[in-house]
């Protein structure tokens, strides 16, 4: 009897969470990603409520791995955060720089929800000291001087299809020689790999050479901001855990960003 009304109780509490976060909105997106940045900041897993109950994984560096043992549980001091929102994929990306702790971070996270809302996935790439190009100071020094803001004229943002394209063709250039021709690069774009800094970004790039494509990739797409992350296992240059984050203004590449862990 008690059994039976527990269960009740436990039935109707998550249809009502579920029907509350069900939608897959920008605001309820970025208000999870905001949630796991406070997580990152303390510590602490307890204010992630929303993890799904019957089938959460935490992916760090592209192996399943207990989330109590991951970055998740040590406190970071943070010096920028910045979330992106994919409506269509129910998932968010965060980028988080923390330079000025006793191990400094540089965080590329995509969150993936389930239609009711609850949280299915965190997947973490998380570079530290000892990472391809790692200097998180100077990362944030380059990174804090770019603009993400909304593009606000609707009508010169990328198409979602444009934006994976651009993303797809990127981490396409190592294998394939014409990939790069492919990209609208801008004429002001930076690229900011890791902390090294090449600007404009359309020079010195691959043409082919590797018969590994890049592998495992998961998209976070967001129309709003021109941004397509995506994360991958870089298999080009050899097995490497990595983001690869694009934004596009009016048609052309604005901004690359790398995280690779060796
Ligand atoms: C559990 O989650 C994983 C990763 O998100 C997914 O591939 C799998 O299909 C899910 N399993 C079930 C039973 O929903
Ligand atoms: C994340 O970034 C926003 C906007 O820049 C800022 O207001 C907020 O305090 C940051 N959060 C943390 C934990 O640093």
């Amino acid at each position: 009897m008690v059994q039976l009304s527990l269960t009740a109780v436990v039935g109707a509490l998550a249809l009502i969470m579920g029907t509350v976060s069900a939608d897959c909105t920008r605001e309820s997106l970025l208000a999870a990603a905001d949630t796991y940045i406070t997580a990152q900041t303390a510590g602490k897993l307890d204010v992630l409520t929303t993890l799904d109950t019957s089938n959460f994984t935490y992916r760090e560096n592209n192996k399943v791995v207990d989330i109590k043992k991951g970055v998740l549980t040590q406190a970071l001091k943070i010096d920028l955060n910045r979330s992106t929102a994919d409506t269509v994929a129910c998932a968010s990306y965060t980028m988080l720089i923390s330079s000025t702790g006793t191990k400094p971070y540089v965080v590329g996270t995509q969150i993936r929800h389930t239609d009711s809302g609850s949280i299915a996935m965190i997947d973490t790439i998380a570079a530290t000291t000892g990472s391809l190009f790692f200097d998180a100071k100077k990362t944030l020094g380059y990174i804090q001087a770019e603009s993400w803001a909304p593009i606000t004229d609707v009508s010169s943002r990328a198409s979602r299809d444009t934006l994976k394209k651009v993303g797809d063709a990127y981490l396409d250039m190592w294998t394939d020689k014409n990939a790069a021709d492919t990209i609208p690069w801008g004429t002001n774009c930076e690229r900011v790999e890791g902390s090294r800094l090449t600007k404009p970004c359309g020079g010195s790039l691959p043409h082919g050479g590797s018969s590994k494509p890049n592998g495992m990739r998961r998209y976070v797409i967001d129309e709003t901001i021109g941004s397509v992350d995506v994360l991958c296992s870089f298999d080009s240059l050899g097995n490497m855990p990595d983001s690869h984050e694009i934004r596009v203004e009016a048609g052309k590449v604005k901004y690359v960003h790398t995280i690779t862990v060796e």
